[in-house]
């Protein structure tokens, strides 16, 4: 009997990797999930299976390690990657940019060499608003300049760069950017969410665990911006509309070429929006205090997300008080993260 047809997807156990994971399950696709562990867990797995009522493959590997990415694709009937496998903390990669280049750079390569070894040429990678540059011209479109400052950021462009190389050495390929905005939230079951297994440097993140009593409190970057009431302004996105994008993303993958998308929702809220919105959400008190600017924080930032509307029929249908809401839940649900199996 032939194997069926999967979809493979690198660091499906991590926050956004899990929820695409159950949209896709969810809509009948096979999968199977490479993930190191490096920033998660195995739980989040078993409860990806338990909210789709169906189960996924997974295989503990490092996406760096060709041979096991080409063990996994003889293995699988793999029609499509979708590659999610990254550190992501700015602050670390700027400590320790080789740590980055390596696993971000390295990793992506070790996959698509694997995957042109063995004929699989659809390809979805996420990539981040942070590869757009310091501008006042918003909303950002996936025309709008680019420019990322840090590590973590410049390892994202240079693997669309890469993908941009890729193609044009060989058209048969299908390539899928997608720039996401901030991701926020967590599935509505509260069996999922973001876990990190260190401090968060996130805002949302922050405020969940300061809203569980795991942190004290919040230090507000900043209140001297040209913004409404002086705080960083962005575009949070529910991240099952993120994972919903990436289902679009994928039913779309009928033209080769490479196609970019911004992943947002098209409006902007400010550091004390979000807050008023959480302490709504959890009827809890979100201790703040002002503090200076972060170094390399953009005024504000937000999508035009209209292309995605256009070309993938995908938009987003949550609103920051669902992500406070179910980021709450999920806080509740697991004070100590996945550490504790329900
Ligand atoms: P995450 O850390 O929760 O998930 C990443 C997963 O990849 C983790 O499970 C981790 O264990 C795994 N991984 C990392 N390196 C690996 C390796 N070498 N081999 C195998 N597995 C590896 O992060 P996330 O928030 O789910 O982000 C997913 C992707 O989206 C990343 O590429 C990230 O850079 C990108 N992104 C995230 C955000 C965000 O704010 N969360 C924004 C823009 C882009
Ligand atoms: C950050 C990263 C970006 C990365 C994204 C997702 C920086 C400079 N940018 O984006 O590269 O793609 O996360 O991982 O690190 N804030 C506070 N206090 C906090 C934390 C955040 O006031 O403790 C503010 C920030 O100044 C910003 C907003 O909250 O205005 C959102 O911050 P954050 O969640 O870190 O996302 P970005 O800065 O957009």
């Amino acid at each position: 009997m032939s194997k069926p047809s999967t979809i493979l997807v690198t660091g499906g156990a991590g926050y956004i990797g899990s929820h695409t994971c159950v949209e896709l399950l969810e809509q009948n696709y096979e999968l199977v999930v490479v993930d190191n562990l490096s920033n998660s867990c195995e739980y989040a797995l078993d409860r990806v299976d338990k909210i789709a009522g169906r189960k996924l493959d997974y295989i503990w590997a490092d996406v760096t390690d060709c041979n096991a990415m080409e063990s996994v694709l003889e293995n699988f009937n793999v029609e499509a990657v979708i590659h999610f496998a990254a550190l992501k903390a700015v602050g670390e990669s700027v400590r320790n940019p080789l740590k980055y280049y390596e696993n971000n750079m390295a990793g992506t390569l070790s996959v698509l060499k694997a995957m042109a070894k063995h004929n699989v040429k659809k390809f979805i990678f996420s990539s981040s608003a942070t590869v757009y540059g310091n501008t006042a011209q918003m909303p950002l479109t996936e025309d709008s300049p680019l420019g990322p400052i840090n590590p973590y950021g410049k390892t994202k462009l240079m693997v669309e760069t890469m993908l941009h190389d890729l193609y044009a050495s060989d058209p048969t390929w299908n390539i899928t950017i997608l720039r996401y905005f901030n991701p926020a939230g967590a599935h509505k079951t509260g069996l999922i969410g973001e876990d990190p297994n260190d401090t968060p440097n996130n805002l949302v993140p922050i405020i969940t665990r300061i809203a569980g009593g795991r942190m004290d409190e919040l230090m507000v970057y900043g209140d001297d911006y040209p913004t409404p009431d002086g705080t960083g302004v962005r575009d949070y996105i529910h991240v099952t509309d993120l994972a919903l994008g990436h289902v679009a993303a994928l039913k779309k993958m009928t033209e080769p070429g490479v196609h970019i998308f911004n992943l947002g929702t098209g409006r902007g809220y400010s550091v004390m929006d979000v807050i008023k919105a959480f302490e709504k959400a959890s009827s809890k008190k979100i201790p703040y205090k002002i503090v200076k600017r972060r170094e390399g924080d953009a005024p504000t930032s937000y999508a035009d997300a209209s292309k995605a509307k256009r070309e993938l029929d995908w938009q987003t249908k949550f609103g920051i008080e669902e992500m406070c809401s179910t980021a709450w839940q999920w806080q509740k649900k697991n004070p100590l993260g996945f550490k504790r199996p329900q």
